[in-house]
């Protein structure tokens, strides 16, 4: 691919996705699945799925299908508390999905009706709402039941013969531990309340990411945090835990490079904006950025702090914070927006007639427009 030819393109290290995803499993004593929501790239599930993830949470049966196409030997397990009948019949039926998570009586009529009801693989996860407050993303008040209504959901489902297993999701990008430390207490709690107790113990996504406007704690410390805290629990000694992260797994390993098109004072118009990849920036996250001209970072003590502006009519296709980059920027310059793994990639369209489609992989951490190889990504 002639890099020229494009306004803004994706550079994906899979290396560092590697061996993010090695450290990040090394230090979860259970199973860990990789969010498809996150970034669904082929090359993304390869990388993880090499790196040691064999499971994939997934959302959909269109995410269910990708999995199976891009690695049949990899399972999924379908971790949306909304879906519909024929997203269960089929994954089912087609794909070998065999966990389910539910957060209401609804939801569980469902599977009830569509799953069969002596499949000895068959899991029910019941999704239960821990209250977090410090993620930057919340789901609880979107899914999730309450600690109690949970505790009944289990009765439900194991008085029709069907394993029982509990979730939780923290939030994403949570950004200290004590969300995780507060959940897992009340998970123990529920799994003492109920007898026979769950089977697993799903522990969600959240961990976080790497932004220039939120403190970072790195999510192995967490881990950390997290295993000691499981370790040491006779209710969870004896049952399966697993994690769904996405974010943390992907998000510093994917740039987008994006050529400046145009410069108005102090307003920079680039190739790329909030709705063909730089999603993430557009309200919550300032990412890390750097500029290059001919290939090469640009060297300079000179900055100004730019507004950035994405290329559509659409006033609000403007970046969320100001970003300080060299004085002298100007037209056929390109910035280098880091850490947009998650949530970049799943999130943009083609509003506007822009779309990034265009994905180059590369080795190390260059600052480029014209090595690496390269792919389509549409
Ligand atoms: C059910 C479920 N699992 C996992 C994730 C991944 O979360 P994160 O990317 O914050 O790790 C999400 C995010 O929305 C989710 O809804």
């Amino acid at each position: 691919m002639e890099t020229a030819e494009v306004d803004a393109f994706y550079a994906l290290n899979e290396a560092r996705l590697a061996s993010v995803t090695r450290e990040f499993t090394e230090h979860f004593l259970g199973r860990v699945l990789y969010a498809v929501k996150a970034n669904s790239l082929p090359q993304v599930l390869r990388a993880v799925f090499r790196a040691g993830v064999g499971g994939f949470d997934v959302a959909s049966l269109a995410e269910a299908r990708l999995v199976r196409s891009t690695i049949p030997q990899a399972r999924s397990w379908f971790m949306n508390p909304a879906k519909s009948r024929r997203d269960v019949e089929w994954t089912f039926r087609d794909l070998g999905v065999r966990n389910y998570v539910i957060d209401c009586e609804a939801d569980l009529q469902k599977l009830l009706e569509v799953l069969p009801s002596h499949d000895p693989e068959l899991r029910i996860y019941v999704r239960f709402n821990c209250g977090a407050t410090s993620a930057v993303l919340d789901l609880d008040s979107k899914c999730g039941a309450s600690p109690a209504e949970a505790r009944h959901l289990l009765g439900l489902v194991h008085a029709q013969s069907r394993w029982t297993s509990l979730s939780f999701h923290t939030g994403s990008q949570t950004i200290v531990i004590e969300p995780y430390l507060h959940a897992i207490r009340a998970a123990i709690g529920i799994v003492e309340g109920v007898s026979p107790g769950p089977t697993a113990l799903d522990i969600g996504g959240g961990f976080p990411g790497h932004y220039l406007n939120i403190p970072y704690h790195s999510p192995l410390s967490m881990l950390s945090n997290i295993t000691k805290l499981m370790r040491g629990s006779e209710a969870l000694k004896s049952i399966e835990l697993l994690c769904e992260p996405g974010r943390a797994l992907v998000s510093d390993s994917m740039s987008l490079f994006c050529r400046v098109i145009l410069r108005k004072g102090g307003a920079l118009y680039c190739g790329a904006g909030i709705y063909s990849g730089l999603t993430p920036a557009r309200q919550y996250f300032q990412l890390p950025a750097r500029a290059g001209r001919g290939g090469r970072p640009i060297e300079t003590e000179e900055r100004q702090d730019f507004i950035i502006f994405g290329p559509t009519c659409d006033s609000m296709d403007r970046l969320g914070f100001s970003y300080s980059l060299p004085r002298d920027l100007s037209e056929g310059d390109w910035i280098e927006f880091q850490h947009v793994g998650a949530y970049s990639e799943t999130l943009r369209c083609s509003f506007n007639g822009f779309s990034v489609d265009k994905i180059v992989t590369v080795e190390e951490d260059e600052l480029t427009e014209s090595r690496g190889h390269s792919s389509d990504c549409s």
